[in-house]
């Protein structure tokens, strides 16, 4: 390891179980050298794995819904006692869709759910970089990303409403990216990320066969979970400083291609 984040503060959101993304980054940036408070919903602390890991991380849990304004001006202000500074880096992990959970067709969404959707998934960024932007809780130079997909671009029929809200997602990095870039010089990116076996992502229906679809597709395959967190402590780092407002794909090639032979079956 080479502690490419030693003296680094940071938020983690989304860190449900072990099979996170954001569980792998609070591992990783462990190991590099970050110190570092973990946060999620109330309802997921239900489950208490995340005790697992900070506990591992030496870190510690601060509630927050990313739909409430006053859980995220309590979580900036407490981490940035806790860690006794200013915050260097965020992890916003999160994502969920009460229609894709209730198997609604996408032709017949329910809007109070197509509201929660976007609302945590994608809005839940701009209430983070308010928040943060409003107490001025970032270094200059920090570094937020946020996990994306690329059915924000190309049509994933069972991905259902999750598309605009990845859509809105990565507009908000662009937009808060230069307000708050011009402001403290602080990087918004979002990666767009291959399919990954995680609580959220397996709940999409027909996960499995586009899981291994995109795999095949792929010249590398699938990026996992950890090569994931590999990535996420890059842009936390030092040596990405001029990257921002982009939508990074980490997909092992898949946004490039057209056509895979060994997914096609010759003519005779
Ligand atoms: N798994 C994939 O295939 C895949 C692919 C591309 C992008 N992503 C994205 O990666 C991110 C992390 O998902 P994951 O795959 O690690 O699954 P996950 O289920 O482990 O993580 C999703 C997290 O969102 C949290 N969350 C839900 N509602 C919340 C709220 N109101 N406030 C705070 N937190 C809330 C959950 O508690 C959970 O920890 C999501 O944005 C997801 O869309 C996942």
């Amino acid at each position: 390891m080479t502690q490419i984040l030693k003296g680094k503060r940071g938020i983690i959101f989304g860190a449900l179980d072990e099979q996170s993304i954001a569980w792998k980054v609070a591992e990783r940036a462990y190991e590099e050298g970050a110190s570092f408070v973990l946060t999620n919903a109330p309802i997921a602390m239900r489950m208490g794995e995340i005790n697992k890991l900070a506990e591992k991380c030496n870190a510690q849990i601060i509630p927050a819904d990313a739909t409430v304004d006053d859980d995220l001006n309590n979580l900036f202000t407490k981490a940035q006692e806790i860690l006794g500074g200013k915050i260097d880096f965020v992890l916003h992990s999160i994502g969920m869709s009460p229609n894709v959970r209730k198997a609604r067709p996408y032709a017949d969404l329910n809007y109070d759910f197509f509201h929660k959707t976007l609302d945590v998934s994608a809005m839940s960024l701009h209430r983070v970089l308010q928040a943060a932007h409003k107490q001025d809780a970032l270094n200059e130079w920090g570094s937020v990303v946020a996990l994306s997909y690329i059915a924000a671009q190309r049509t994933f029929p069972d991905y259902s409403d999750m598309a605009e809200a990845k859509a809105l997602l990565e507009s908000i990095a662009r937009s808060f990216g230069y307000h708050y870039g011009k402001a403290k010089k602080v990087r918004v990116n979002t990666i767009s990320q291959s399919p990954t076996w995680t609580t959220a992502g397996s709940g999409v229906p027909g996960f499995k066969e586009f899981f291994n679809y995109a795999d095949t597709m792929s010249p590398l395959g699938n990026a996992s979970a950890l090569d994931c967190a590999n990535y996420c402590i890059t842009l936390f780092s030092d040596f990405t400083r001029m990257v921002t407002m982009q939508n990074l794909f980490h997909d092992g090639g898949f946004s490039s291609m057209g056509i895979n032979a060994s997914m096609v079956k010759p003519v005779e």
